[in-house]
């Protein structure tokens, strides 16, 4: 029985573009002081007009893949947390599906805010602990830029863009997420909130359409509720993960928080009683990518040393819903080298993977047409 999900992948994607807290001054009335000495961010990644969250979670999951050695059609399980899918169906999960070429993984997406990974990770940890899938890939992915209002300086500087994902392999050795606690409170829904289309009540005009074409509203938060409730929650699904894992903070080498904002970390770091060092920050060139912020850090995290193998690392997530999460994994792998042949061979397996997904939708196409030939054929959607 393979009862333990082990992280055996990891693998992040940021857009090229970066926008400065400078370049943000010229947009609304802000400076890099402003933002640095109250969110501790100097700069944000925004995905082009060519990407989508998607196209993000891809080249994380792909990534992700590769440090796992696993090939895409022995997947068996695509979660993707975000609260910026392009459609509300298909699911982002199934774009990333086509696009890797996961032949027989079932795909989802998973939706609650920035707590969203670690809601993903354990509903995959359960999937493999109950023996329904040996393995799965979970993504937090996000397109922020798209559901901001630019004209806003309390929320505009403080989203970016971005992906990560890990790949969870079952065995019967114990580790990997050991423990894990969700949490949520609706009645704090309107503290940070992102309404639906259908649920506008404003005509769509021009300031509705986001860059990839698509009607979406904009993020609402009342910044000082938001900011007090993280403060509390970090240290109390801390303490809770570590009761249920049978720890304590001594036992855990690194915490890695959903990142929003450097002050929030150092608040709760002084209610944990734990010095700062004990936290991976990285909010400060990525700003808050929501759902994407703690595999974003748990990449940079393992790129800098900071995680070795038998370490005890937490995550913890918290935002819009209300909700909260955390979880304890032990961190059990070191990375298997890539060679540069390999990588190769592996961009072109997801090419063909994407040519074989055209045939498929051209098949289906001619299929349709000999079926009906007087039918109106809708596009595609892609
Ligand atoms: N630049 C300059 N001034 C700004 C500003 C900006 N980008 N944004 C807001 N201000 C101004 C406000 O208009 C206000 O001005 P006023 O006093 O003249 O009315 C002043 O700064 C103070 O605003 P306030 O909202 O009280 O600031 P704050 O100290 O609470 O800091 C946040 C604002 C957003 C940084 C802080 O509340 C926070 O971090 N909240 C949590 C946000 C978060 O992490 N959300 C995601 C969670 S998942």
């Amino acid at each position: 029985m393979m009862r333990y999900a082990h992280i055996v992948g990891w693998g992040c994607y940021l857009p090229e573009r970066t926008v400065t807290n400078a370049e943000l001054s010229q947009l609304v009335d802000t400076s890099d002081e402003w933002i640095y000495q109250r969110t501790g961010i100097r700069s944000r990644h925004i995905a082009a007009t060519n990407e989508t969250t998607a196209t993000l979670a891809f080249e994380a999951a792909a990534r992700a893949l590769k440090i796992a050695d696993l090939h895409p059609s022995q997947v068996e399980l695509i979660i993707v947390a975000t609260s910026t899918p392009e459609y509300m169906f298909p699911s982002t999960a199934c774009k990333v599906q086509d696009y890797l070429g996961a032949g027989r993984a079932g795909a989802f997406d998973l939706s609650a805010a920035c707590s969203g990974f670690v809601y993903a990770l354990q509903m995959a940890t359960q999937s493999i602990a109950t023996g329904s899938v040996r393995n799965a890939v979970v993504i937090g992915s996000e397109t922020m830029s798209r559901v901001i209002d630019w004209q806003d300086r309390s929320t505009c500087v403080l989203f970016g863009d971005g992906a990560g994902a890990v790949v969870l392999k079952g065995s019967s050795i114990p580790g990997g997420v050991m423990a894990t606690t969700l949490r949520s409170d609706g009645s704090g829904a309107d503290l940070l909130s992102l309404p639906a289309l259908y649920h506008n009540p404003v005509p769509i005009s021009g300031a509705e359409f986001s860059s990839n074409g698509h009607h979406k509203n904009i993020i609402d938060m009342d910044g000082r509720q938001v900011y007090r409730f993280a403060t509390n929650v970090i240290a109390t699904s801390v303490m809770d993960v570590l009761k249920q894992a049978e720890l304590t903070i001594d036992d855990i080498d690194l915490i890695i928080p959903h990142q929003a904002n450097t002050r929030i970390i150092e608040a709760a770091a002084k209610k944990l009683k734990v010095p700062m060092e004990k936290f991976y920050l990285n909010v400060e060139n990525n700003g808050n990518t929501s759902a994407a912020s703690i595999p974003l850090a748990l990449c940079d995290a393992v790129r800098d040393g900071r995680l070795r193998p038998d370490d005890n690392v937490v995550f913890v997530g918290f935002g819009g819903g209300l909700t909260w999460a955390a979880s304890v994994v032990k961190w059990d792998v070191t990375p298997p080298p890539v060679s540069f042949g390999d990588q190769e061979w592996k961009r072109i397996r997801y090419m063909m993977a994407r040519g074989r997904s055209r045939m498929r939708r051209w098949q289906r196409r001619v299929e349709a047409a000999i079926a009906h030939p007087s039918a109106r054929r809708k596009d595609d959607i892609d």
